[in-house]
């Protein structure tokens, strides 16, 4: 793969596994140091060991980024263990499932608390970096959000996910508007279905297989689908790319099922 990211530090939150620890996997060969953070942290520690061993730059971290207050301490960590950050994924996320009329204060709190209030803040610890170190001056910083389709279309049943996703659509502009004079470039990713824990069991029910039915394409997506749109999205292609909310959903919210 070509070595696009050489030279740089990237952050991913929600690094234990899923999308997450794919995107980690992917900056690494693309040539990037990565620092894999998450709360359960004997996972990142494995899964940094399996980068580290291919012959890349790899650390692990605890980090739960509804801790808005334990995130600049982890941030300081990296960069003296890595070097300077230029590059931010915002991957951290949960389902808050639950149909409206039982959603609890407890679910709706904790969607917030990661999906948007979690993002908001690495987004801030990371600018502050990025501008304190320089890598903003150079034009490096790269900030992406993890967003879904669930920002733009109505996912049945996870109101305050949808609610949560438009928010992080919305964000990503806003701290476009603000940073990117300053060198950052924020932009979010909107994925389709991929199978991984978030919606473990989901497809195989008899509502998931009606849903499957429903897209252009009658499948879930791969991991790997996303991986030109987050690699423009971290690296030297998206110079001139801000605020942009990228769908990558082989047409899955595309209206019209069947
Ligand atoms: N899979 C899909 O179809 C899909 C589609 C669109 C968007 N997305 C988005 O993609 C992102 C990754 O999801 P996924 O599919 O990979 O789901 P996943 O397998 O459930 O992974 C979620 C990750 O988030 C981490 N996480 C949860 N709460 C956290 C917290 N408080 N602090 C730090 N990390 C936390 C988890 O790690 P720990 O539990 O170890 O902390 C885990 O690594 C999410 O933002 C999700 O909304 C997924």
């Amino acid at each position: 793969m070509e070595k696009v990211l050489e030279g740089r530090v990237a952050v991913v939150t929600g690094a234990s596994g899923g999308l997450g620890a794919h995107f980690a996997r992917l900056l690494a060969r693309a040539g990037a140091s990565v620092a894999l953070t998450a709360r359960r942290v004997d996972m990142v520690e494995t899964l940094a060991g399996e980068i580290a061993a291919e012959g890349h730059r790899a650390m692990a971290l605890r980090l739960d980024v509804a801790d808005a207050a334990a995130i600049g301490p982890a941030f300081d960590e990296v960069e003296t263990v890595l070097g300077p950050i230029s590059i931010l994924i915002n991957n951290a996320g949960v389902g808050g499932e639950g149909l409206a009329l039982d959603l609890t204060p407890e679910v709706w709190d904790q969607t917030f608390a990661v999906n948007v209030r979690g993002v908001f803040f690495a987004a801030q610890a990371a600018a502050r970096r990025m501008i304190a170190s320089g890598v903003a001056a150079e034009e490096a910083g790269r900030i992406v959000n993890i967003a879904s389709i669930a920002s733009h279309t109505v996912l049945p049943g996870l109101s305050a996910y949808n609610a949560s996703k438009a928010a992080v659509a919305m964000l990503t502009r806003s701290l476009a508007r603000e940073w990117s004079r300053r060198g950052i470039a924020v932009n979010a990713l909107c994925p389709g279905y991929i199978e991984t824990d978030i919606n473990a069991g989901w497809f195989q029910t008899e509502g998931g297989q009606k849903q499957l039915k429903g897209f252009p394409r009658r499948r879930l997506m791969e991991a790997g689908d996303l991986d030109a749109a987050l690699l423009m999205l971290s690296g030297p292609a998206a110079r001139a790319i801000a605020g942009s909310i990228i769908t990558v959903d082989d047409g899955q919210s595309l209206p019209g099922g069947g």
